[in-house]
C-alpha cells in the first residue's frame, strides 16, 4: 500500500529518506570540521526540529550538548503571522557558548529573526544556524543561515518532523501537503 493510500494528505515526495540521510551525514561532517576543538551547544526549536536534530547530532563526533526552545507564532496552521511568543525557554545559559540553532524549515524567516535577536542579547561566544529546509521565500534571512540542507520551492511541506495541524511528523521523508488539505487560497 502506498503512503498516499495510507493517508490522503500526502502529496509528491520532495526529499526522499535516502537523500535526507545523505545530506545529514554531509552537514555533520561540515559542522564537525568547523567546530573542531570547541564545545557545541545545539538548540532545537520544538517540535519540528527534533527529528532532524536527533539524526544530525549522531553525525557529530564532538563534545556537544542540546537544549530546546518552544515558541509559537500566532497564525493559522499553514501561515505564520510573525508574532512570536516563548512557550518554553532554554534550560542552559548560553553566555559564552558556541550556539548552533537547529531549525526544521525557514519560511518567512520571522521566527528565525526573532530567535537570533533574542539569543544575541544573551551574549553567546558564537551563533550560527543550521536549517534542514529553506524556502525560496526566505531570501531575506538566507544569508544568516550558515548550514542549509535543501532549498525548496514555496510549497507547504510535511514529514521528517514537519506537521500540518500536528499530523505527518512521522513520515520518514519530506512531501508536499496534498492540495485537498490546503486551506482556501494557498
Ligand atoms: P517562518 O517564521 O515563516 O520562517 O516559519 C517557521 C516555522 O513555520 C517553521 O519552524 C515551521 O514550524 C512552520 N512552517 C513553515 N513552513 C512550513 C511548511 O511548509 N510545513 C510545515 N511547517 C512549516
Ligand atoms: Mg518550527
Amino acid at each position: 500500500m502506498s503512503d498516499a493510500q495510507l493517508d490522503p494528505g500526502v502529496g509528491e515526495v520532495l526529499v526522499s529518506e535516502e537523500k535526507l540521510h545523505e545530506r545529514v551525514v554531509e552537514l555533520g561532517r561540515e559542522i564537525a570540521s568547523d567546530y573542531e576543538g570547541r564545545d557545541l551547544l545545539l538548540i532545537g526549536v520544538l517540535k519540528g526540529a527534533v527529528f532532524f536534530m536527533a539524526d544530525l547530532m549522531r553525525e557529530l563526533p564532538l563534545p556537544c550538548e542540546v537544549d530546546f526552545m518552544a515558541i509559537s507564532s500566532y497564525g493559522s496552521a499553514t501561515d505564520s503571522s510573525g508574532v512570536v511568543r516563548i512557550l518554553k525557554d532554554l534550560d542552559i545559559n548560553i553566555e559564552e557558548r558556541h550556539v548552533l540553532i537547529v531549525e526544521d524549515i525557514i519560511d518567512s524567516g520571522l521566527t528565525l529573526s526573532y530567535l537570533m535577536r533574542n539569543f544575541r542579547s544573551r551574549a553567546p561566544a558564537s551563533l550560527e544556524v543550521c536549517a534542514l529546509l529553506v524556502k525560496e521565500s526566505a531570501q531575506k534571512v538566507r544569508k544568516s543561515v550558515r548550514y542549509v540542507g535543501f532549498e525548496i520551492p514555496d510549497r507547504f511541506v510535511i514529514g521528517y518532523g514537519l506537521d500540518f495541524a500536528e499530523r505527518f511528523r512521522n513520515l520518514p521523508y519530506v512531501a508536499v501537503l496534498d492540495d485537498s488539505l490546503l486551506p482556501e487560497g494557498m
